[in-house]
């Protein structure tokens, strides 16, 4: 075990780990942030993504270790009150069915907006490419990042 210090949704942190722990379950086991979800463990689905300084990674594949200065962000960090442009828009078209694999959509689309405020379906369907949706809730997933690209732009 080892002490590590990390920089969760803005407050510094010390857990006691392995190094090697993927930051999914020092997130979960250690820190309580349950929002972020275990869905395979070998980065194919998308449900444990998070950002790390803003921009979108699955935290199943990122050992604890490697993570070092840069500020994680959860779920439960993206907004005071889950009123972020992109939580809100996912409400208003209802977007969840099942809901395991929303936190990760919602953390992937943020991420997406930051670069591409404007996203065509082709850059929506490339880079929500790496998570699944069991439920298959894409075409509402879509729209609701382009309702959040027009609210975010007015
Ligand atoms: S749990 Fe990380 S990609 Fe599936
Ligand atoms: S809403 Fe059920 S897996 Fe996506």
């Amino acid at each position: 075990m080892t002490k590590i210090k990390l920089k969760v949704n803005n407050k510094s942190v010390e857990v006691d780990v392995d190094p090697s722990t993927p930051v999914l379950w020092v997130l979960r086991d250690h820190l309580n942030f349950i929002g972020t979800k275990y869905g395979c463990g070998v980065g194919s689905c998308g449900a444990c993504t998070i950002h790390l300084n803003g921009r979108s990674i699955k935290s199943c594949q990122l050992p604890v270790s490697a993570v070092g200065i840069q500020e994680i962000t959860t779920i439960e960090g993206l907004s005071e009150n889950g009123d972020h442009p992109v939580q809100k828009a996912w409400l208003d078209v209802d977007v969840a069915q099942c809901g395991y694999c929303q936190t990760g959509q919602i953390m992937a689309a943020v991420s997406l907006l930051k670069s591409k405020p404007n996203p065509t379906d082709d850059d929506i369907d490339t880079f929500m490419t790496g998570n699944i949706c069991r439920c298959g809730t894409y075409l509402r997933i879509k729209e609701a990042i382009k309702k959040a690209a027009k609210s975010s732009n007015k």
